[in-house]
């Protein structure tokens, strides 16, 4: 038997490789890190790339989230409850309750289950909701890894159109047209990625009612909740909407919140015993979130309330210097994003991907470039977004400011090549 498997030697040429699944084979690529390869070569070549097209807040962590990460002192690693440390999820129920999130009836920990970033409890909600072939009506453009899941799941992405010269803003009316037979969720993030729209409270209501009627599900993604930039504390959210406990599903996150990405938790709340009783099962087969960074989240939840405020401040003078600034070149327009840290921008090229690829391979400002992430790739309906970008601000205004000297000049550039 050994001899069998010792024929094989490290260097002898692979002749037959096995073949891979048809949705392992057609799974799409980010378009947020498709044209990572080029910015790897343009950095290769000395060239410093400003990313603008990638949402890793670049603020630094809380403080007390730090700290608990340094004060873990355990002897063994061990797996947590699959649901989540149960004081953990005691202490964002009572973080819910505190925000407001339980108007309608008061959160409990058992409808909180800790996953491994909000990704997990979109993958979760999603698995838990459709069956292969059914849909999910999403507005577009939208976050691109709700397609990546769905593709995962054996699901569709059902596209409504929102428009830039509306503010992207959803027509619940319009919304009721395009739900099908098979469309099992409306799905949405508030604030959006990548427009930044925030959905107010009485689209939410109205979207809620539309849900109950087509009895669907609403799955709002609201991991950019605080960053919202009218002087409000925070958007609407999912849960607030008296009469929805059985349709609504929160999907949050401290990545954004608490600029701690790579700690990996977020969670999925529902009032819906029986779709957290799926999801809960589908955690039981990933056996855990990690223990560490759950105890560095509810470390977090004691973040002073001005942290939260400067780094809204800082992200809204962010958005005011680019928004700004891109306005000022001819021929690019964007909408005035309320929220997250994202927005659309329409460039005058045709093909924005084209575009990006460009500034990564042939153009460069005094040494350096700015990456983006092209339109097309969020959004499902074909040839839509061509002309667009998403553009993220999650560096200093100073840098902003050079980057818009640099798409200025790289514009230019592109124009005459
Ligand atoms: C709208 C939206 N939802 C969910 C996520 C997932 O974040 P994470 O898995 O880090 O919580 C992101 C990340 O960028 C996002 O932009």
């Amino acid at each position: 038997m050994i001899a069998a498997i010792t024929t094989l030697t490290p260097d002898q040429p692979v002749t037959q490789r096995p073949p891979l699944s048809s949705r392992g084979r057609a799974a799409p690529a980010s378009p947020i890190r498709r044209l990572m390869p080029w910015a790897d070569e343009a950095r290769a070549r000395g060239v410093h790339v400003h990313h603008l097209n990638i949402g890793q807040p670049d603020l630094p962590t809380p403080q007390v989230m730090l700290e608990a990460y340094r004060a873990f002192s355990e002897r063994t690693l061990a797996y947590s409850p699959s649901q989540g440390l149960a004081d953990y999820r005691q202490a964002l129920a009572a973080y819910y309750n505190e925000i407001g999130l339980g108007a309608p009836a008061p959160l409990n920990a058992d409808q909180i289950m800790v996953t491994v970033g909000g990704s997990e409890a979109l993958l979760f909600a999603f698995a838990a909701i459709c069956d292969v072939g059914d849909d999910l009506l999403v507005p577009e453009p939208y976050y691109t890894n709700y397609g990546g899941f769905a593709h995962l799941l054996g699901v569709q992405i059902r596209p409504a159109l929102t428009r830039a010269e509306d503010g992207f803003a959803l027509d619940p009316a319009a919304l009721a047209e395009r739900i099908g037979p098979r469309t099992r969720a409306l799905v949405l993030p508030s604030p959006g990625n990548p427009t930044g729209a925030v959905v107010d409270a009485a689209t939410l209501e109205a979207l809620g009612r539309l849900c109950v009627e087509r009895g669907i599900f609403l799955i709002v993604d609201e991991v950019y909740r605080d960053f919202v930039y009218d002087g409000t504390e925070r958007s609407p959210s999912v849960l607030e909407i008296a009469g929805l406990e059985q349709c609504a599903v929160m999907v949050d996150s401290v990545s954004k919140r608490y600029s701690a990405c790579g700690a990996r938790v977020g969670c999925l709340v529902t009032r819906n015993e029986e779709l957290y009783g799926a999801a809960l099962r589908f955690a039981q087969a990933r056996l855990s979130p990690p223990t560490v960074d759950q105890r560095a989240a509810m470390a977090a939840l004691q973040t002073p309330r001005a942290w939260i405020e400067s780094a809204v401040a800082d992200y809204r003078e962010r958005r005011d210097v680019l928004v700004a600034g891109l306005r000022s070149i001819p021929g690019v327009s964007c909408p005035m994003p309320a929220g997250a840290f994202y927005f659309m921008a329409d460039l005058p090229v045709e093909d924005t991907e084209d575009f990006c690829i460009f500034m990564l391979r042939r153009f460069n400002l005094g040494g350096e470039t700015v990456m983006l992430a092209p339109g097309e790739g969020f959004y499902a309906s074909e040839g839509r977004g061509r002309g667009q970008v998403r553009v993220a601000y999650v560096l200093e205004t100073g840098k902003l400011r050079r980057c818009v000297e640099i798409l200025r000049a790289g514009l230019d550039a592109y124009s005459q090549r």
